[in-house]
């Protein structure tokens, strides 16, 4: 497995790291534990040294798989990254326990609850809480790169949020810090935070809104680039015309029928372009988002061992060529229909 560095921090990152979010057990249907810890174990196998999970994946669950997972393997070979920010210790309407309750004046973020009815909360003593959390869950006394998962826009800009990470960096509990971003807008506040090591970002082949500003200026700052939902959640497997259902628990089941239709019309040309299975659509997806040197690693989501095998050759093995990679790009910028069906940023 090939390793890229993380922006200016000195760890050397596998370009293919493990997204631990479907293994929580929350997001993506069901899954087994025996399945997750068998993926990780051929990750770890393959080369993959780069495990991004988040407290509120299943609720601490992938956090506390992936520390099971990782007890007694050698902490210098690993990089853990974990995120912090979707409070789901506090159901809506109960009361905040006092180790909870904010020690300063940082407005947290209550907006709209995501998927697993979490709400946003970025308080800073409320971090500081959920680091605590976290560390015990992953078995660790430091974790390597610690996110602000999905703060606002307005947030990223006062960069007080970054300040409290500052502090867990100085007492020697994370060892660099990262925020994970939806908009443009919110990467490159990110990147101007010189404090900030790294970002995580969405970009795949359905969405190369990224490649366009924000990976150029990262690189030219030298922040490090993790790249997010590269299979866009799966569907650049191929496998999900419009009409599959998906199941309870699984976030997917959120799509609107247009935005299905759109991404289902969008993979036709990239198959078309690609040639109709001369490449597999999920071999080029993961490899497309590597052509860029901005990238760090492509954290690729994966529930059992024979998906993280097939995820890793992207690296192992790549196939896709020069001529592919611009006709990709060009396809891209060319059709509208990859205007259409995109999470509003
Ligand atoms: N806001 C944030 O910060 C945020 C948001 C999203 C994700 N993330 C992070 O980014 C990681 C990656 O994103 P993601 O997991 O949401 O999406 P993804 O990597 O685009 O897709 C992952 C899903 O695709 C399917 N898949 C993966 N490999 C496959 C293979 N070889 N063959 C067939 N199907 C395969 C699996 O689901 P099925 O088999 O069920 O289709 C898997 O759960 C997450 O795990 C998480 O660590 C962060």
């Amino acid at each position: 497995m090939k390793e890229r560095r993380l922006g200016k921090t000195d760890l050397h990152v596998s370009e293919i790291g493990f997204g631990c979010w479907a293994i929580g057990g929350n997001a993506y249907g069901p899954v087994r534990d025996k399945d997750s810890l068998e993926a990780l174990a051929a990750a770890w196998d393959s080369g993959v040294n780069f495990f991004d999970t988040a407290d509120t994946y299943g609720e601490g669950h992938s956090e506390e798989l992936l520390g099971k997972f990782l007890k007694g393997k050698s902490r210098d070979r690993l990089t853990l990254a974990t995120k912090c920010g979707w409070d789901f210790y506090l159901p809506a309407g109960k009361q905040v326990l006092p180790s909870q309750k904010s020690d300063s004046s940082l407005p947290g973020s209550p907006g709209k609850l995501n998927h697993a009815g979490h709400r946003k909360n970025f308080d800073a003593g409320y971090i500081r809480f959920a680091c605590e959390q976290s560390l015990k869950r992953l078995g660790t006394d430091v974790i390597d790169l610690f996110q602000l998962h999905n703060p606002s826009l307005e947030l990223i800009q006062k960069g007080d949020l970054v300040s409290v990470l500052g502090g867990l960096k100085k007492e020697g509990k994370i060892r660099f810090i990262g925020i994970s971003v939806h908009t443009e807008a919110e990467a490159l506040a990110a990147i101007e935070d010189l404090r900030v090591q790294a970002i995580q970002i969405i970009f795949n082949l359905l969405d190369q809104r990224m490649a366009e500003r924000i990976l150029p200026e990262a690189e030219k700052r030298d922040v490090g680039v993790i790249v997010r939902e590269a299979l866009a959640s799966g569907l650049l497997t191929g496998k999900y015309a419009p009409s599959h259902e998906f199941p309870k628990d699984d976030h997917r089941r959120r799509w609107v029928p247009e935005k299905r239709e759109a991404d289902w019309q969008k993979i036709q040309l990239i198959q078309k372009t690609l040639g109709f299975g001369s490449l597999p659509l999920l071999k080029a997806a993961l490899e497309f988002t590597l052509a860029f040197g901005a990238v760090s690693t492509v954290i690729a989501g994966a529930k059992t061992p024979a998906q993280v095998l097939e995820n890793v050759a992207a690296s192992l093995r790549p196939a896709l060529n020069p001529e592919d990679i611009e006709r990709l790009k060009e396809l891209y910028g060319r059709e509208e229909i990859f205007r259409k069906g995109l999470n509003p940023r």
